[in-house]
C-alpha cells in the first residue's frame, strides 16, 4: 500500500516510519523544510528510542520517504494520514483543530481516485464529520472515505506499542475503507491483534475515553497515596492488593507527583468541553483535572516539609525534568510546576535531566543545569526525584551523601525502598508510603 502522512511531529513520525517497516510505501510530509531536510540527512527532531534505527534502515529499504510537498504523495496514495498537532486553544481548551482543517484542505485538492483520509490527530466527536464537509464543498466528486483511527502510543515505548498494540481502532462505515485499512495493519494479524470497527464518532471518543480513564486511574492511586500517608498504609502494597482484581488490573497505578505530558492534561480538557457543549458533564474527569493540578503544587510543600518548612537560601537538587522518563517532552511536566513554586518561597535550584535540558532552559528560570546526579547532588540540601530515569534507581548513595550538606531525599516516584534510606541514614520521604 502508499501512504501520505501528514505531519512529522510525533504522531506523523512514529506511525510512518512503523508503517514503512510493515512493508508498505511511506512519504513523511511536514511544511517545515529545515525538518525535512534533518530527516532527510538522517536525524530525529525528537527523542524516541529506536526510532532513528528504524527510520534509517526504511529509508536504505526504499519505503521510507520526506517531502515538503505533498502533491505526488497524495495523488499515489492510497490512505492519507492527518498526523498533525492538535494543541490545546488558548483560553478556552478546546482542541484546536486549524492545523487538521488545513491538511484536509490541502488533501481535498490533491487526491486522484479512491482514497482513505484517516485522522491519526487526536480530535474531538464529530471532527471525521467536518473533515467530510470541507471534502464536500472543495472537491464535491472526490473519491474519499474519512475514517478515524486513533493512536495509542506512549512517548518512550512508542515503537512497540505501535508493532504490538492492545487493539487498533478504525471508524468508519465504508467497506472499502475498511478492507484498505485491514490491508495496512494486515502484519499484526501474525500476534492477533484485535482490530475494531466503530462507527467513526465513536472512535474519535474511544480515544479521548481512554486518556480521560487513565488519567482518573493516575488520580485516584494519587489520592489513595495521601490518605496512606494520613493513615500510615503503604500505596505500593495497596495498588498491587487492589491491582492483582483483574476487573482492575495493575497499570497505570504508580503514584507520584500528578500526570503530565503532551496528552493526558490536554485531552481532558477537551474531553469535558465537548461533555458541556453535549450537556452530558463529565463531573469525574472535571475532578480529576483539578485535583491533578493541585497535587503539583502539593509536591512542592512536600520538599518545603523535608526543609524544615525554610526553603528560603536552600539549595534543592532537583533528578528529572521530563513528564517521564525516555523521553525530551517537558510538555505539562509536574517539575514546570514544583521548581517555580520552591523558587517562590526562595530557594536555590540545580537540576540534571539526561534529555530534558535543552526544553528545559527555555521553560524554566534561574535553574543551575548540571551535568550529572552527582553535581546536582553536591552543596544540596534536599535532593527530589522527580521524573524516574532508570539511571536515578541505582545512584552510588555513599557519593550521594558525601556530596550533599545533609543527606535529605524527597523521592517522587516512589524508587527507592523506606528502609534501606534510613539505614543508610538519608531522611527520606516518599510518596504515600
Ligand atoms: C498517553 C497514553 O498512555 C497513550 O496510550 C496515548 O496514546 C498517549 O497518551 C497519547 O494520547 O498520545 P504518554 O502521554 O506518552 O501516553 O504517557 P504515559 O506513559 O501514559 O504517562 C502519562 C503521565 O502519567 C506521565 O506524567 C506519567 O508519569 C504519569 N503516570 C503514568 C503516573 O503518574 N503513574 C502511572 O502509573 C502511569
Amino acid at each position: 500500500m502508499r501512504v501520505a502522512m501528514i505531519g512529522t511531529g510525533y504522531v506523523g513520525l512514529v506511525s510512518g516510519a512503523c508503517f514503512a517497516d510493515f512493508g508498505h510505501t511511506v512519504t513523511c510530509i511536514d511544511k517545515d523544510a529545515r525538518k525535512i531536510e534533518q530527516l532527510r540527512s538522517g536525524g530525529i527532531p525528537i527523542y524516541e528510542p529506536g526510532l532513528d534505527l528504524l527510520v534509517a534502515s526504511n529509508v536504505k529499504a526504499g519505503r521510507l520517504f520526506f517531502d515538503t510537498d505533498a502533491t505526488q504523495a497524495i495523488r499515489e496514495a492510497d490512505a492519507v494520514f492527518i498526523g498533525v498537532g492538535t494543541p490545546s486553544r488558548r483560553g478556552d481548551g478546546y482542541a484546536d483543530l486549524s492545523y487538521v482543517y488545513a491538511a484536509a484542505e490541502e488533501i481535498a485538492g490533491l487526491v486522484d481516485g479512491f482514497t482513505v483520509v484517516v485522522t491519526k490527530s487526536t480530535v474531538p466527536v464529530g471532527t471525521g464529520d467536518e473533515i467530510e464537509a470541507i471534502f464536500k464543498r472543495v472537491r464535491p466528486n472526490a473519491q474519499v472515505a474519512v475514517v478515524s483511527n486513533p493512536e495509542f502510543l506512549r512517548e518512550g515505548a512508542a515503537i512497540e506499542d505501535f508493532k504490538r498494540p492492545d487493539r487498533v481502532v478504525v471508524g468508519t462505515d465504508d467497506a472499502r475503507a475498511q478492507e484498505v485499512m485491514r490491508e495496512l495493519y494486515r502484519p499484526l494479524y501474525l500476534n492477533e491483534t484485535p482490530i475494531l470497527f466503530t462507527s467513526r464518532r465513536t472512535s474519535e471518543l474511544i480515544k479521548y475515553a481512554a486518556n480521560a480513564f487513565l488519567a482518573l486511574k493516575i488520580t485516584y492511586i494519587n489520592e489513595m497515596a495521601d490518605l496512606c500517608e494520613a493513615v500510615g498504609a503503604d500505596v505500593q502494597q495497596v495498588a498491587r492488593g487492589i491491582g492483582l482484581d483483574g476487573r482492575i488490573g495493575n497499570k497505570f497505578l504508580n503514584a507520584g507527583p500528578g500526570y503530565g505530558g503532551s496528552c493526558f492534561p490536554k485531552d481532558t480538557i477537551a474531553l469535558v468541553r465537548t461533555a458541556r457543549d453535549a450537556g452530558a458533564p463529565s463531573e469525574l474527569v472535571e475532578a480529576t483535572i483539578k485535583v491533578n493540578d493541585e497535587r503539583k503544587r502539593a509536591m512542592a510543600r512536600k520538599v518545603v516539609k523535608a526543609l524544615d518548612g525554610a526553603p528560603k537560601g536552600k539549595t534543592v537538587g532537583i533528578l528529572g525534568l521530563t513528564f517521564k522518563p525516555n523521553t525530551d517532552d517537558m510538555r505539562d511536566a509536574p517539575s514546570l510546576s514544583i521548581i517555580p513554586a520552591l523558587q517562590d518561597k526562595g530557594a536555590r535550584i540545580q537540576a540534571f535531566d539526561p534529555e530534558g535540558t535543552p526544553e528545559a532552559r527555555e521553560l524554566l528560570r534561574d535553574v543551575d543545569f548540571k551535568e550529572d546526579p552527582y553535581a546536582v547532588a553536591e552543596g544540596s540540601d534536599v535532593l527530589v526525584i522527580i521524573t524516574e530515569w532508570d539511571q536515578f534507581r541505582a545512584l552510588d548513595l555513599d557519593r550521594i551523601k558525601l556530596l550533599m550538606k545533609k543527606p535529605v531525599l524527597v523521592d517522587l516516584r516512589n524508587i527507592y525502598k523506606p528502609a534501606d534510606m534510613q539505614a543508610r541514614g538519608f531522611a527520606y520521604t516518599s510518596v504515600g508510603r
